[in-house]
């Protein structure tokens, strides 16, 4: 089955839109047409698999059940990606265990914001994000631009989706993988995502559609408590990039009403879609912020190709970026100096990277320690403390990985661009500066996808819905958005009273992983709270 359900059109969610396509052009397949899906699990329906996890206590031989491809909405628009896939382990090293009442890794595998199935998943993933292309999970090939575009424009680091998350030594980590060795039950929610398009052209996967699917699947967990593997009030979700995003909204928009009709319109269960901590690596976030804070981070950093980006919009942009900052009203470990964006550069540098590098530079031996401070002579190594300032560390992180604005293209060239895409237009202007830029206004629809699509609306105001536990995780080194966003949120979560646990690994790049085991350790500390 893969119907794209039309009625989106009628859904006043794309209100303000003009679009052109008359009811009439979608064809015959509509909502009404199509009997609902039971939203009833099925225990029966598993297969026994086996899998040998490496953790950092050795080899553990798994076996566990493997429910595959369950659609989790009663409408689903492509059951393809509305679906989830569930492992339960039964036998670890040869020991029966009893997962039952354990807590539910949700474990998405969204990347560059694009769709990711996993319908035709052999088991529990490997690793990180979906497969090459913007697959999912399971491989399913995502649709394309129409016009055959890359998703990116030239000189753009492509998000295909397709990044797997590494520990340090380059390898493969799967967090899925080692919850299931941990005794976990493990849900691997498929979502749509912004190249999928209908036969009539409409894009059926923009914001904010893979937030409203992992919603409805959570609410799907909701729905059948008791009869569904493991405990639905401790429900941990991860993803890492766009994934990562999309983990943290999750996190931060629990039981939120403004993704009631979205919600209802796919036929999602009635039920709380609030989770219980959430685990986000290397989050896209904050979209609407992202090109400032771009720009104050390494706006004065060359491109790889030795080219320095237009500083007359990156200062502009910059500029913006402190208007921003001081809109959030944080302060340094709550009560202290204003986190500014004169002060966030040090901040950032005291809090997380200084630590960060003190921890790794301690755990080299002499021998390659010596070497190491020899080719990085900015830092200092002072009484068995890293010693660095923000303008070095800045500059020794290199080329920056996007261009000027890094994320609303001028020419509508980003992954970003098209996650705002509605209707039959692949990509849309999401930022004031930019479509100014364009000499076009924003659609009026843009602000409500845009709180749609970012925690941080959801931090700005109590919500008893949101998760009380946080795992935020960086490469130091990733530019691929601000250092400046993960720090916002973990300053924005523990104003809110949660408990936060952020680290920022040091020298390493974008889809870092490199304590996964100590995240599920981390899972089943805050899990028997
Ligand atoms: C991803 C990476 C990006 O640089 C981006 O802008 C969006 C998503 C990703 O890897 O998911």
């Amino acid at each position: 089955m893969n119907c794209h359900r039309r009625d989106i059109l009628k859904s006043g969610a794309l209100a303000g839109l003009a679009l052109s396509v008359s009811p009439l052009a979608l064809g015959p397949l509509r909502a009404q047409d199509v009997a609902p899906l039971s939203l009833d699990f099925d225990p029966e329906g598993y297969e026994i698999l086996t899998t040998t996890v490496a953790t950092p206590t050795g080899d553990k031989v798994v076996r566990y059940r493997f429910w595959k491809a369950i659609p989790y909405v009663a409408r689903p628009v492509d059951v393809a990606y509305q679906s989830l896939n569930i492992g339960v382990p039964v036998e670890i090293d040869g020991v029966e265990v009893d997962a039952s009442d354990a807590p539910i890794l949700f474990a998405n595998s969204v990347g560059g914001y694009m769709p990711s199935s996993v319908a035709e998943a052999a088991g529990i993933a490997e690793g990180g994000m979906g497969g090459p292309g913007g697959r999912g999970a399971g491989g399913r090939p995502a649709g394309g631009r129409p016009d055959g575009a890359p998703p990116q424009g030239p000189g753009r680091e492509v998000p295909s989706g397709g990044n797997a998350m590494l520990d340090r030594g380059g390898r493969r980590v799967s967090n899925a993988k080692l919850a299931l060795a941990a005794g976990m039950v493990v849900v691997e929610p498929g979502a749509r995502g912004r190249t999928l398009v209908d036969g009539a052209g409409i894009y059926f996967g923009t914001a904010p559609a893979a937030i409203v699917d992992l919603k409805a699947a959570v609410r799907w967990l909701r729905h059948n408590r008791g009869r569904v593997p493991g405990n639905v009030d401790r429900i941990v979700s991860s993803g890492t990039s766009a994934g990562g995003a999309l983990s943290a909204l999750l996190g931060a928009s629990g039981d939120s009403p403004l993704y009631a009709p979205w919600l209802a319109e796919i036929g999602a269960a009635e039920e709380s879609d609030a989770i219980f901590a959430a685990g986000c690596w290397c989050p896209i976030t904050d979209l609407e912020h992202a090109d400032m804070a771009y720009e104050w981070n390494w706006g004065r950093n060359p491109l790889t190709s030795g080219e320095v980006v237009d500083q007359d919009v990156s200062a502009e942009l910059r500029e913006a970026f402190a208007d921003y900052q001081l809109s959030l009203g944080l302060r340094q470990s709550g009560e202290g100096p204003r986190i500014t964006a004169e002060t966030m550069g040090d901040w950032l540098v005291e809090r997380w990277l200084r630590p960060e590098a003190t921890r790794y530079l301690a755990a080299l031996s002499e021998a390659d320690r010596e070497p190491y401070l020899e080719a990085n002579p900015y830092i200092a190594w002072y009484e068995g403390e890293a010693v660095f300032d923000w303008a070095d560390f800045r500059a020794h992180v290199g080329p920056r990985k996007k261009t000027v604005p890094a994320f609303d293209a001028f020419d509508l060239s980003s992954g970003e661009n098209s996650l705002f895409g509605a209707g039959q237009v692949a990509a849309r202007h999401f930022t004031a500066f930019s479509a100014a830029r364009a000499g076009v206004a924003l659609d009026a629809d843009i602000p409500e996808k845009l709180a749609l699509m970012n925690p941080m609306h959801f931090l700005s105001e109590e919500n008893p819905g949101r998760a009380g536990h946080w795992w935020l995780r960086v490469g130091a080194k990733d530019s691929d958005t601000s250092l400046s966003v993960v720090a916002n949120l973990a300053a924005s979560l523990e104003k809110r009273g949660n408990e936060v646990n952020t680290r920022y690994y040091w020298d390493a790049g974008h889809g870092a992983n490199e304590d996964a085991a100590d995240f599920i350790a981390w899972i089943g500390e805050i899990s028997r709270i």
